[in-house]
């Protein structure tokens, strides 16, 4: 059963209430990772970012945010999904993939593909593989079978593309 858990949107708590629990999941280290390079600098999609709270007690994140996918032969907006994140004591209660199921169904009303760096194991149940990522340069060492991403129809986005911020509006929308 799904916990008693309500999802607002992702400015609904203070940013250091998140902060806290990133750290606590991911160490000091994650401003370095590959993932949060990717972020840097772009704009977050606040449709698609939520927050889980159990009461006041934070209990789950998860944010979005617009990059543009750069291939040679022109440019292809996309969010980036990450850093989802459930506190340790409440995993395997569904706050993950309510967090998910709630951020997908925002962006597929943008019509965005959508690309993160975590787990397949955990992601395919939404439709991510690493199938088509194979060329992608990044800001940073990835492992590849890590590197996945989930297309509408006709948003393949192969090939050998990288990466910059959005420019422009904090929405996809805009
Ligand atoms: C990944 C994470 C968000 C899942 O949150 P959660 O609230 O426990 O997820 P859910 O309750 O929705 O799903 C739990 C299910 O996913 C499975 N699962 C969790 N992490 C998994 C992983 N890395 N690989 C495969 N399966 C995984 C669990 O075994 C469980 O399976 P079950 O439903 O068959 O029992 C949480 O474990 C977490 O915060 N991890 C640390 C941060 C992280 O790695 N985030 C992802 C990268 S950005």
């Amino acid at each position: 059963m799904d916990a008693p858990v309500d999802f607002l949107s992702h400015d609904s708590v203070a940013p250091q209430a998140v902060a806290e629990l990133l750290d606590s999941c991911f160490g000091p280290a994650r401003h370095r990772r590959t993932a949060a390079l990717l972020r840097s600098g772009a704009p977050r999609i606040e449709p698609a970012s939520f927050v889980a709270l159990d009461g006041e007690q934070l209990v789950g994140s998860v944010e979005a945010w617009r990059l543009d996918w750069q291939h040679p032969r022109g440019s292809r907006p996309i969010a980036l999904l990450g850093p989802l994140v459930s506190h340790p004591t409440r995993r395997g209660e569904r706050i993950g993939a309510r967090l998910m199921d709630l951020a997908l169904a925002e962006l597929d009303k943008l019509h965005l593909p959508v690309m993160l760096i975590g787990d397949a194991p955990y992601y395919a149940r939404w439709g991510f593989s690493a199938k088509h990522t194979g060329e992608w340069v990044l800001p940073g060492p990835v492992d590849r079978d890590r590197l996945l991403l989930r297309f509408p129809a006709g948003h393949r986005l192969r090939g050998p593309a990288s990466f910059a911020p959005a420019a422009g509006a904090d929405s996809a929308a805009a």
